[in-house]
This record gives C-alpha cells, sequence and structure tokens, in this order.
C-alpha cells in the first residue's frame, strides 16, 4: 500500500454515491475532506441529510466550494495539500436533463474536473479516481461494454460528452506527472439515500405513495442496476491500484425496469399503476458490462441481489418517510 497518511478529499461529498463512500472510509479511519457546490440539480433537503450524518463523525469535514470556478483551485490548496488521494464524484449527472441545460454540464463535469485535475497536478496528489459512467458506451446492444473500446466511443447524449471529456482532459493534463488517474466507470447504482431523478428511487416513491408510476417507453430497457455499496467496495479497491486505468464498476445480472417496479411490488404489498410515456431521446434497449477487467486486476464483482438492494431501499424510504414525501422526483 502506497498511502503515507490516510486523509482523502471526496468532491460530490453531499451527493449519492460520494455520501456513501465518505461514510465507509469514516468508518475505516480515513479523515475525510468533504467538498460539494450544494447545487440544486435535485432537492437540496437530501443533500443536507447525507451531510448532516457525515458530520457526525469528528474525522469528517465539509466545505462548500464550486470546483467549476477556477478560484477553486486555490481555495482547495488552501484547505488541503497533503490528501493522498482525490475522488472526484462530483458531477451534473442525468441524461434527459443535460439536452435541456447542456451548458451547466460542460461546467460542472469537463471545467470542473479540469480544475481538479490541474489542482492534482499541483499538489502531486498520488491519485485521482474520477468517477465516470456506462452512459459514454450507448447503447450495448448484443455485445458487452468494455473499458478498452474508447477510440470507438460516440457518447450519445450531453451527459456523456461532457463526462468523456472529462476523462480526457483529466489523463491529457496529468500525463507524465506524479498523479495516477483511475477511472471507475458506473452502471445505474442504486440503493438508500439514492437520487430522486433515477428510476427506482422514483417507481418507490410513486408505488408507495399511490401514485401514477411513469415509465418511458414499454419498460423492457435491461439495465445493470448496482448496490451502491457494491460500488463502494470497489471504490475502496481502485485506491491501492497502482497504476492509471479504467474499470466498469455494474453488474452481470441486467434487469428490466417491469421487474424492477415488480420487486418494489413485492417489497411494499402495494400492486403499481403504470403509465408508459413516450421513450426518451437516446435512451439504450440494453446496457451490459463487461467485469472481467475488474474482476482480474482487483479481485472485485458485486455481491448483492437486485431483490435484497431494492428491499433495503424501500426499508430506507419509509424510515424517513416525510422528508422523501416532500421530494421532487421528476423534472418537468
Ligand atoms: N448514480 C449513478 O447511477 C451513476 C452512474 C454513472 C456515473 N455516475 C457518476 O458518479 C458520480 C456521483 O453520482 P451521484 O449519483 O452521487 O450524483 P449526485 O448528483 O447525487 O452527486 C453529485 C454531487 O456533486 C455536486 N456537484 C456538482 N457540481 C459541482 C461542482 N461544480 N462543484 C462541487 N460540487 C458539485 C452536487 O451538488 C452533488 O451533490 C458522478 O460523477 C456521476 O456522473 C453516477
Amino acid at each position: 500500500m502506497f498511502i503515507v497518511n490516510n486523509k482523502v478529499i471526496i468532491s460530490g461529498t453531499a451527493g449519492f454515491i460520494g455520501f456513501h463512500l465518505a461514510n465507509k472510509l469514516l468508518h475505516a479511519g480515513y479523515e475525510v475532506i468533504g467538498v460539494d457546490s450544494l447545487n440544486d440539480a435535485y432537492d437540496v433537503k437530501l443533500k443536507s441529510l447525507r451531510i448532516g450524518e457525515l458530520k457526525n463523525n469528528e474525522k469528517y469535514e465539509f466545505h462548500q466550494l464550486d470546483l467549476s470556478n477556477p478560484d477553486s483551485i486555490s481555495q482547495l490548496h488552501e484547505i488541503n495539500s497533503d490528501a493522498q488521494v482525490f475522488y472526484h464524484m462530483a458531477a451534473r449527472a442525468g441524461v434527459r436533463q443535460s439536452f435541456l441545460d447542456p451548458y451547466s454540464y460542460v461546467l460542472d463535469n469537463t471545467v470542473a474536473t479540469t480544475n481538479v485535475a490541474n489542482y492534482c497536478k499541483l499538489t502531486e496528489i498520488s491519485s485521482l479516481i474520477l468517477a465516470s459512467t456506462s452512459s459514454i458506451y450507448g447503447d450495448s446492444g448484443e455485445s458487452l461494454m468494455r473499458e478498452n473500446k474508447d477510440e470507438r466511443i460516440q457518447p450519445p447524449s450531453v451527459y456523456a460528452s461532457t463526462k468523456l471529456s472529462g476523462e480526457i482532459l483529466a489523463k491529457t493534463i496529468l500525463d507524465e506527472s506524479n498523479t495516477k488517474v483511475l477511472i471507475p466507470r458506473f452502471f445505474t447504482v442504486y440503493g438508500p439515500y439514492g437520487r430522486p431523478d433515477m428510476s427506482i428511487l422514483r417507481f418507490i416513491h410513486w408505488i408507495i405513495n399511490k401514485e401514477e408510476v411513469q415509465v418511458f417507453g414499454d419498460g423492457e430497457q435491461r439495465r445493470s442496476f448496482t448496490y451502491v455499496d457494491d460500488v463502494v467496495s470497489a471504490l475502496v479497491k481502485v485506491m491501492s491500484h497502482t497504476s492509471s486505468d479504467t474499470f466498469n464498476i455494474g453488474s452481470n445480472n441486467t434487469v428490466t425496469l417491469n421487474r424492477v417496479i415488480e420487486l418494489i411490488e413485492k417489497s411494499t404489498g402495494i400492486n403499481s399503476i403504470v403509465v408508459n410515456k413516450e421513450r426518451a431521446m437516446k435512451d439504450p434497449d440494453v446496457v451490459k458490462p463487461d467485469l472481467s477487467h475488474i474482476k482480474q486486476t482487483l479481485d472485485w464483482e458485486p455481491t448483492t441481489l437486485i431483490e435484497d438492494g431494492i428491499e433495503k431501499t424501500v426499508e430506507w424510504y419509509l424510515e424517513n418517510l416525510e422528508l422523501l414525501k416532500s421530494l421532487t422526483y421528476i423534472k418537468k
């Protein structure tokens, strides 16, 4: 292990994955410097809930910072210059919204990642772990999505383009520097504290509150739903990898949206009222990862069954019913 202190920076710490990662590392004894702009891409109440929980740990400190601002490089420097690892989880996520508001996606994904890479170069931090996405692959059709097909990638959305350009810029800026660039590409992540703009939490909310369940298309799209604890265990393993690399982090067992709805019905004991809507642009039919690289290199594979993951997410929703009922679940 190359780590010389146990301090990490996590951007996007008020977000879904950044929150879970911070929690895991704090419990493992790390000091976590959390950074987030607390933007309003979805309800800030959920971000406050996550930050409130993290602040219970004395090894956690939080800084509200917009990483798309060029001053953020010097601000980060003032906050810290001796962390060993920078987990850059901050981003503006979501495919549909990215076509409506492309400029914000360029700022929060491409520009912010450029600033983070420059900060890493300046401080000679050991590793930049940069969250990316399966969205850059488009539709996988019959074949599995593999990491080393970058040269053929044509990102199908503004979101995917800004994430891929972030990857490329970070690799270019840090080429021949002392900082490794490790790129986890997540497939659809779900679980407690999840995002209200993503399908599983929306479906749970609508079913529990006996509202119409809006499904884009016929619901037969297959997705690689990956439970957040599995994603976090992969992210911890990625930290110890000794050279720059890219890893798919997903699940081999793809599931349709209709099956997810069935499992939520089973878990809640409530029948859904499904309304099928027009399919969104460039929404792929099948998203299926090739996980052989991460399995061989880091000995990681997901272990949570979708049945169990949905059960835990429903339980969390019910425990936080009042707050979660009050969130907005779909942007008009
Ligand atoms: N959740 C998924 O299924 C999924 C799938 C693929 C990739 N990803 C990637 O994983 C990462 C985390 O996703 P998430 O689901 O936790 O999203 P999230 O929206 O819950 O968290 C992202 C956080 O980043 C913050 N942020 C955005 N712009 C910022 C800026 N300029 N400066 C500082 N903070 C900023 C937001 O306020 C938010 O709290 C993102 O990079 C996303 O692209 C997520």
